[in-house]
C-alpha cells in the first residue's frame, strides 16, 4: 500500500493537506435532498454515513431529524466540521456537535460498535473512492453495521474507460448488485447522464459519466 493508493489514509492525507479535494461540495447533495425521505428507517434514526469527508450532508441529516454518524479517517476534514477539535485517526476519537457524530477512524477498522446497529446508511462518494479490492470488504462491513430492515442511500458514478482512472472509481448498477444484492433489495432510484465529470477523465477517454441512486434494505425483520 503507497501513498499514491487510495487504500491508503496517506492518500487522503495528502490530498485534504493539497485542498485537491475536488469531491467537497459547498451544498447538500441533490439526491439526498430527493431521496431523504426514503431512508425512513427501521427502528431508531441512527444514520451511518461511511468516509464523510466533511459533508454538509450530515448536518442536512441532523436537521431532517436523523442521528448522523460520520467515519472519516483524515484528522484535518474532521477538523473541518468541528473546528477546535483535536481528532486522532489512530486514538478513534469520537467528535459530537448540533446533532452530528464523527468517529475519526478507518472504517474497515474502527470501533463503531458503541452506535451499531444502525438504522440506515448513507454513501456518496464512499464506494466510488475506494479500490476496487476493498468492495466486498466494504459491503459486509456495511452488512454487519446496520439493523435487518435498515435502508441505505448510496450514491454512485459509472463510466466506460481505463479501471485505473479513479477516485472515483465506477460502480455501475450490477457492481451495486452484485456486492450487495445477497443481504439488500436493491432499488434503482435514477442513473441520469452528468455533466460533472472531472476535467482530466476526459483526457483519460472516459466517456458516457453518469451518477446513480440507489436504494438499498436490508432484508429480513
Ligand atoms: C471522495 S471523498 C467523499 C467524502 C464525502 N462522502 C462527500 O461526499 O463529500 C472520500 C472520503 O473518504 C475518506 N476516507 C478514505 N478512506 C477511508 C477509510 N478507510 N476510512 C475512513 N475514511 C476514509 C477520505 O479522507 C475522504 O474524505
Amino acid at each position: 500500500m503507497t501513498h499514491s493508493d487510495p487504500a491508503s489514509p496517506e492518500f487522503w492525507r495528502r490530498r485534504w493537506r493539497e485542498g485537491r479535494c475536488g469531491w467537497h461540495k459547498d451544498d447538500v447533495n441533490e439526491k439526498l435532498r430527493r431521496y431523504v425521505g426514503r431512508l425512513s428507517p427501521a427502528p431508531g434514526r441512527r444514520v451511518l454515513v461511511p468516509l464523510c469527508g466533511a459533508s454538509l450532508d450530515l448536518g442536512f441529516l441532523a436537521d431532517a431529524g436523523f442521528e448522523p454518524v460520520g467515519v472519516e479517517v483524515v484528522e484535518d476534514a474532521v477538523a473541518r466540521l468541528f473546528p477546535g477539535a483535536e481528532p486522532d485517526a489512530s486514538a478513534g476519537t469520537v467528535h459530537t456537535r448540533d446533532g452530528v457524530t464523527v468517529v475519526c477512524g478507518d472504517f474497515f477498522a474502527c470501533d463503531l460498535s458503541p452506535f451499531a446497529p444502525f438504522a440506515a446508511f448513507y454513501d456518496r462518494g464512499a464506494l466510488v473512492a475506494i479500490p476496487p479490492r476493498l468492495r466486498e470488504a466494504y459491503a459486509r462491513r456495511i452488512e454487519e453495521l446496520v439493523a435487518k430492515g435498515a435502508r441505505g442511500l448510496v450514491v454512485t458514478v459509472a463510466y466506460d474507460g481505463p479501471a485505473d482512472v479513479g477516485p472515483p472509481f465506477s460502480v455501475p448498477a450490477a457492481e451495486i448488485e452484485r456486492l450487495f444484492g445477497g443481504a439488500f433489495e436493491v432499488e434503482v432510484l435514477e442513473s441520469v447522464p452528468d455533466a460533472s465529470m472531472p476535467g482530466s477523465f476526459a483526457d483519460h477517454g472516459v466517456t458516457n459519466f453518469s451518477e446513480g441512486a440507489y436504494l438499498l434494505t436490508r432484508r429480513g425483520s
